[in-house]
């Protein structure tokens, strides 16, 4: 990389603090902004406030140096070549993303605007969105030649977002103007073949063979879709594979069988065919009804994302009943629940599947006793602890004299549980897996029933 680039990344929330200290890690001079003066002390003194892998070593390296923290963001604004907006648009009532943050950043960068910018969206954010930020700084009275607003979304997922940002499938640059454009391909060189600025000891197991990231340049309006459609496809994907398990149970077949089948086919590709209880998290959920409502506001029939998202609610209901006729009633029983977080491996319970399945269990009348690897504090502070909720140290409290045992999140170490201690714990030995981690053979021969999800049971 010739010269290091200087950043001002606008909110520290999962996408705006790894893109600060990966652009850090790749040579460029980073201030984060964000308007929470706690958070922004918090960060300053190391502390990354999420369980994110990779993290706190790149926070810890690159802090009060190559990253600054600051609540100042005219400052940053006046100093910075390159803008990112990523702060949060979270779902309104419509189901549309709300943007008002968004314009808030971009009514305030306005006023700062002093010589040529480019102002990058980061966030997921609708098509046309670029516009309204372009309109929105020209309301402020700032001249065209000043700044171009590009479209440059991030693909990383929780739990791995650092390699994610590091090693892409493909950087998606939206930019109607050549000389934003170049900004943005100088600022992701380092990725796309050029060397690091200066690297210090790399990041995650495949640094080291830095194959380079195609980056793909496309107008605005294709880059704003280019997100939303990769996550409802991904999303078009897990519900598919849930609807196909539900069809294996009622034919008695074996859906691992299946997914492996159809995932050999290189079109289709063997990611994102895992079965479960459902998708959540805080983008699928609501990136698919943000795009549906596009879809709706541009007068296009997508109803086939009203299907996706049916068949997510209905996973986890189709899950309810399985416990339901495992143990016939459900009143007064008491249910170890493994799992709290969206997914293994993060301590995020946005839009989880597993606390909606707790609520619904304990609307039922049954008592929890949860653990979760990560996130039992997040939890605690939605679903406090009550007669009818109780957080267990570990694994095998949770499971103490429970009727059954579900396990609702992916997490490695309940992959590895030891059964036959699970069996002497459980008051009856019913493991009920929402996301298919045991063979059911060894789960039989361990002495446990077990259901799971589009698999026949042991025989
Ligand atoms: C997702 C996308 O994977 C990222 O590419 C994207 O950048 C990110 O959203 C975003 O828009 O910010 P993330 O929400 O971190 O990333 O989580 P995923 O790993 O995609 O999992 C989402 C949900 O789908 C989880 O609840 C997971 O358990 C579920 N899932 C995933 C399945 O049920 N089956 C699968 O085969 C895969």
């Amino acid at each position: 990389m010739d010269q290091p680039i200087k950043i001002a990344v606008v909110g520290s929330g999962y996408v705006g603090l790894v893109a600060a200290v990966c652009f850090a890690e790749i040579g460029h001079q980073v201030t984060c902004v964000d308007n929470d003066q706690t958070k922004v002390d918090a960060l300053r003194g190391g502390d990354t406030l999420i369980h994110e892998e990779h993290l706190p070593e790149l926070l810890n390296r690159y802090r009060n140096d190559r990253v600054v923290f600051s609540t100042d963001l005219g400052e940053a604004t006046r100093q910075a070549d390159a803008i990112f907006i990523a702060v949060g648009t979270p779902q309104s009532e419509t189901g549309d993303a709300d943007l008002s943050y968004v314009e808030a950043v971009a009514n305030e960068i306005a006023r700062h605007l002093d010589s040529y910018k480019v102002i990058v969206e980061k966030s997921t954010v609708p098509v046309y969105t670029n516009e309204w930020v372009r309109r929105t700084i020209e309301r402020n009275g700032v001249d065209r030649q000043l700044f171009d607003v590009v479209s440059n979304p991030e693909f990383l997922r929780e739990g791995s977002a650092v390699e994610d940002f590091l090693h892409p499938d493909r950087i998606v640059v939206g930019a109607d103007s050549s000389r934003a454009a170049e900004v943005l391909s100088a600022i992701y060189k380092p990725l796309t073949g050029g060397s690091y600025y200066t690297r210090q000891n790399a990041i995650g197991g495949r640094l080291d063979d830095q194959s380079p990231a195609p980056l793909l340049l496309t107008s605005t309006k294709s880059a704003e879709i280019i997100k939303h459609a990769s996550n409802a496809f991904l999303a078009m994907k897990i519900s598919f594979i849930n609807a196909v398990a539900n069809l294996c149970e009622a034919a008695d077949a074996n859906v691992e069988q299946v997914a492996r089948g159809i995932g050999l086919d290189s079109r289709i590709g063997p990611k994102f065919l895992r079965p479960g209880v459902g998708y959540g998290g805080s983008c699928f959920p609501k990136d698919v009804a943000a795009f549906r409502s596009v879809a709706e506001q541009l007068g296009v029939d997508f109803s086939l994302l009203s299907e996706v998202e049916k068949i997510n609610v209905e996973q986890k209901k189709r899950f309810l009943r399985k416990v339901r006729s495992a143990l016939w009633t459900l009143r007064g029983k008491r249910i170890g629940v493994l799992g709290l977080a969206f997914k293994g491996e993060t301590d995020d319970i946005r839009e989880s599947p597993a606390l909606d399945l707790i609520e619904m269990l304990m609307g039922e009348g049954c008592s929890i006793c949860a653990f979760d690897p990560a996130a039992m504090d997040r939890s605690r502070a939605v679903l406090p602890e009550s007669g009818a909720l109780q957080y267990a140290p570990d694994a095998y409290t949770a499971a103490e004299n429970a009727d059954a045992l579900l396990i609702l999140t992916d997490w490695a170490e309940f992959a590895s549980l030891d059964l036959k201690r699970l069996k002497q714990t459980l008051r009856y030995p019913i493991l009920l897996d929402g996301r298919n981690l045991y063979d059911p053979e060894a789960v039989a021969s361990a002495g446990l029933s077990y259901v799971s999800v589009g698999r026949p049971a042991a025989h």
